[in-house]
């Protein structure tokens, strides 16, 4: 079986992050989303949550998991028996950080990283704009998938 990963923190899961997940969904027999449990990382939605929308909006495709890992990437696609990691490449900006992440993951482990060059529609978007701007009132609805649209202004009129 041909299995990929596509790691992230995912909060919350933006429809740049579902491109992707479906592309490579086409691609590999299996696909795990994996959201890093990072306790140092200040998060507007829980792991638990994150995990619960990822589910949600990844349900249609029947070959994507979703789990949650700590500590190294390359350490879970081990326990996992999982080569290959899928990233999104949105701007010249990501590559230098996203070489230097594949490099060594590839060194530490043999784990190889496939590049996907994001749908031009959603070049521009991350999940911490997407919570900027919608803390402001502006209007994200054609940036994440509608259920998470409804708990971000609901979370976000809480905090
Ligand atoms: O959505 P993000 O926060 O940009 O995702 C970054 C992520 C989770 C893919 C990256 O930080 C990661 O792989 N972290 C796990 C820890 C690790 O393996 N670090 C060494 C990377 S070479």
């Amino acid at each position: 079986m041909r299995r990929a990963v596509c790691p992230g923190s995912f909060d919350p899961v933006t429809l740049g992050h579902l491109d992707i997940v479906g592309r490579a969904s086409a691609i590999y027999d299996e696909v795990t989303v994996a959201v890093l449990v990072n306790k140092k990382k200040s998060s507007l939605f829980t792991v638990e949550e994150r995990i619960e929308l990822l589910r949600e909006v990844t349900a249609h495709y029947g070959n994507v998991v979703v789990d949650s890992f700590h500590g190294l990437l390359v350490d879970y696609c081990r326990t996992k028996d999982i080569p290959v990691i899928v990233k999104g490449l949105r701007a010249i900006s990501d590559f230098d950080y996203e070489l230097q992440m594949a490099q060594m993951n590839h060194g530490l482990a043999g784990v190889e990283t496939l590049f996907m060059t994001t749908n031009p529609l959603y070049s521009f978007l991350s999940s911490s704009l997407v919570k900027e701007v919608a803390t402001y009132g502006g209007d994200v609805s054609g940036l994440v998938p509608p259920h998470v649209h409804t708990v971000l202004l609901e979370r976000l009129a809480r905090v």
